[in-house]
Parts: structure tokens; C-alpha cells; sequence
């Protein structure tokens, strides 16, 4: 426990009738000889004690201002979405969770607190049991990307038996997991990816991957896709993705501009322009391509999360951690993200 962690739980309400001082004997309001309040759990909260808490792009953007229309009231922000960790407490009406259980889950993308802490509170349906068979670590670089590849596969193209999806990008976290979840419900993959990438795409189930440097993936991909999930959402990637989708297939890509759109001209306005922009996209390609557009984000699901865990628990769903820091070097983490210097998922750890 360091005193900014104290700083970031004691600026939440304590808990009704343990209005810890320093005086007070009370075991949980003294963390290393600093006191420590405990938030008050709204009726379906859990206060979880975090051992390990994953980095992803939404993390690294938020802290150069990403969603800033969101966040900059709410500052200063605990970043983070994902983590993996023990039940400390519980709110009055959670039934899924004791305290000590091992849970692991993630925040929604607007949380406005985060997960880099001690301790973090999520609700009830934005956990899951850890499976044992996993480490704290591993456990905590899948929850938001999975949940982010099950949204849009699941929710948005409904994708089942025999489809053949597309997942330009598959060589990250959300990529990795849309094949895997696809593969487990017996989609025909093929996927974009790096050389680096290549056997890691297979061995997670894509049929085939085209590598998107060397190779002309317009000429290496055969055949129409009933769904493309488009991780990089680039104008290119985004003309390929359309071009090899059937007709009432769904295009879906992550980097919808909701949010820089609210970023650049406030909420009041950016909203209203946003959507204007995503109706106008829908209507053209429906009626150019006959496919369904869609901007897709990560939402907390429950019953997308257990099923992310049984499969994780099965060993079929693994997101490959290329390196941990402890989370007192939460800086040097993001800066060798944003320099690009580790490719793969990074995890912080806490004692
Ligand atoms: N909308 C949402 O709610 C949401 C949620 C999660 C993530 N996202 C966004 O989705 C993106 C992916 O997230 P992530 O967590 O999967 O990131 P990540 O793990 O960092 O993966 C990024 C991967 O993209 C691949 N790549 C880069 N350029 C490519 C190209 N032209 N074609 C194919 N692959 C390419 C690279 O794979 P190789 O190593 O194989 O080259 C890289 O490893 C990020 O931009 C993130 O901000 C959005």
C-alpha cells in the first residue's frame, strides 16, 4: 500500500458505521500503519483487493486525454479496466460472491474508477470466478477484451455454427479473442495478423491468416464473410472488410468515433454529430453493399463474462501476457506501450 493508493481509496465514502480514524482499532482501517477507508458498496457492488490488473489501449489513450469529455470532470482518474483478484467485501444484495472468493472481470469503458488500485469496486455482473487453473496474471489480460470480441460477435453479428468470420487484426487481445470465441462456437476463421502472429492465430483456431505486410490480402483471402470484425478500423482495413462481406453480412469496427467526436466538439454536440455520422454510414452501405455498419465498444455482459471463464477454464480462451511490471512501475509500463516496445499484453501486479 502506497500513500497514492491511500489518497485514491480515501477519497471514496466509507462505510456506514465504520468511519475509520486514527485512532480506531478496527483491523480494515489500517493497511501498513496508513489508514484505509472502505468505500460504501451500492447493494450489487464488490470490493475487490486487485493481485493483478492487465493494460490495454483504452488505458494508455485515457491517460493522453482520450475521452476527455467523459473524464475531465471526474479528475484526477484511476485508469484501468481489467483485474483479477479476492473479494474483500460485498454489497447487501450480491449472492454470486463471498468474501476471499478469487473473481476476475472488468470495468465498463466510461468507469470513471478504476482498476490500478489496491482495491476496486465493480458490480456484481462485471465479475466472474476466477478459474483456478489460471494465474491472477492470466486471469486479468482477458475479461475486456473478451467481453469486447463477445459483444460484437454475440450481440452484433449473432455469428453461430458454419459462418465465416473475418477478423482483420487478429494478432492482439481482442483479435485473439474473437477467433477463439468463434472457433468455439464452430465459425470458419480468417484472420490479418503480423509474421510475429502467424502460428499464434492458428493454434487459437483461424483457419487461415494472411500476413498483412508481406502478403496481398485482397488476393490471399477467397470467398464472402457473413462478419468482419475490424480491430484496426482504418480506412483501408475498413474498404477490405466491406468489400469481403456477403450481403446482409456485419461489418463492425472498434475504433468507432463517438468519442473523439464528443472530445473535439463537447458532448452537447459531438453525440448528436456522431450519430448523424453512424446513420449516414449505415444507410450508404446498406444501400451500396446491402451489409449492416456498426461501430462496436465493450459492455459488460454476465453471461458473456461466465462463458469467457468456462472456455478460459477449458483452456480454450488465452490471451498470452508477453510481460508483467509490479504496479509501482505502472509509468515505465505505459511508456513502453506507447513506444511500442512490447507488442503483446502487458499485466501490472500488485503484492
Ligand atoms: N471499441 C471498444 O470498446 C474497444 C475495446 C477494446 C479495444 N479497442 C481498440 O481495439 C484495438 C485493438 O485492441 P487490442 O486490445 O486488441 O490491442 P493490442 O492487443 O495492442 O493489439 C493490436 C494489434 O494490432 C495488430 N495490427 C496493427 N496493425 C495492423 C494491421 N494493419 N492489420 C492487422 N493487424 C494489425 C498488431 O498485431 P501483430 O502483432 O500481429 O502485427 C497488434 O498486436 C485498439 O485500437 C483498442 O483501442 C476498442
Amino acid at each position: 500500500m502506497n500513500s497514492s493508493n491511500l489518497v485514491l481509496l480515501d477519497s471514496l465514502p466509507p462505510v456506514a458505521g465504520l468511519l475509520c480514524s486514527p485512532g480506531s482499532v478496527d483491523p480494515r482501517c489500517y493497511s501498513s500503519g496508513l489508514m484505509l477507508r472502505f468505500p460504501q458498496l451500492k447493494p450489487s457492488e464488490v470490493l475487490v483487493r486487485a493481485r493483478a490488473v492487465s493494460v490495454n489501449p483504452l488505458d494508455t489513450r485515457m491517460r493522453s486525454g482520450y475521452g476527455r469529455s467523459i473524464f475531465e470532470p471526474h479528475l484526477p482518474l484511476i485508469l484501468g479496466r481489467d483485474i483479477s483478484g479476492e473479494v474483500a467485501a460485498v454489497g447487501t444484495s450480491v449472492r454470486s460472491f463471498s468474501v476471499g472468493q478469487e473473481v476476475f472481470g472488468a470495468l465498463h469503458p466510461t468507469a470513471v474508477r478504476g482498476t490500478y488500485a489496491d482495491y476496486a469496486v465493480l458490480s456484481e455482473d462485471e465479475l466472474a470466478p476466477k478459474p483456478p487453473s489460471l494465474t491472477h496474471v492470466e486471469a486479468s489480460a482477458i475479461p475486456f477484451a473478451a467481453l469486447t470480441a463477445w459483444r460484437a460477435l454475440k450481440s452484433t453479428a449473432r455469428i453461430t455454427e458454419g459462418h465465416r468470420l473475418l477478423v482483420v487484426g487478429g494478432g492482439g487481445a481482442v483479435g485473439l479473442a474473437a477467433i477463439q470465441l468463434a472457433a468455439a462456437a464452430r465459425c470458419q476463421v480468417t484472420t490479418t495478423c503480423g509474421s510475429r502472429s502467424i502460428d499464434r492465430v492458428r493454434k487459437a483456431g483461424a483457419e487461415q491468416a494472411v500476413d498483412y505486410i508481406t502478403e496481398d490480402i485482397e488476393l490471399a483471402i477467397k470467398g464472402k464473410f457473413d462478419a468482419v470484425l475490424d480491430t484496426i478500423g482504418g480506412p483501408e482495413t475498413e474498404r477490405i472488410g466491406i468489400k469481403f462481406l456477403k450481403r446482409g453480412g456485419h461489418y463492425m469496427t472498434l475504433q468507432g468515433e463517438a468519442a473523439s467526436l464528443t472530445d473535439k466538439y463537447g458532448l452537447a454536440a459531438g453525440i448528436p454529430i456522431a450519430t448523424a455520422i453512424l446513420l449516414k454510414k449505415q444507410i450508404q452501405y446498406r444501400y451500396s453493399h446491402g451489409i449492416e455498419y456498426w461501430w462496436t465498444y465493450m459492455r459488460a455482459d454476465s453471461d458473456g463474462l461466465d462463458e469467457i471463464r468456462r472456455l478460459s477454464e477449458a483452456g480454450k480462451l488465452k490471451i498470452p501476457v508477453e510481460k508483467t511490471f509490479p504496479i509501482t512501475q505502472v509509468r515505465e509500463a505505459h511508456e513502453a506501450k506507447d513506444k511500442k516496445k512490447i507488442p503483446g499484453k502487458v499485466v501490472l501486479e500488485l503484492d
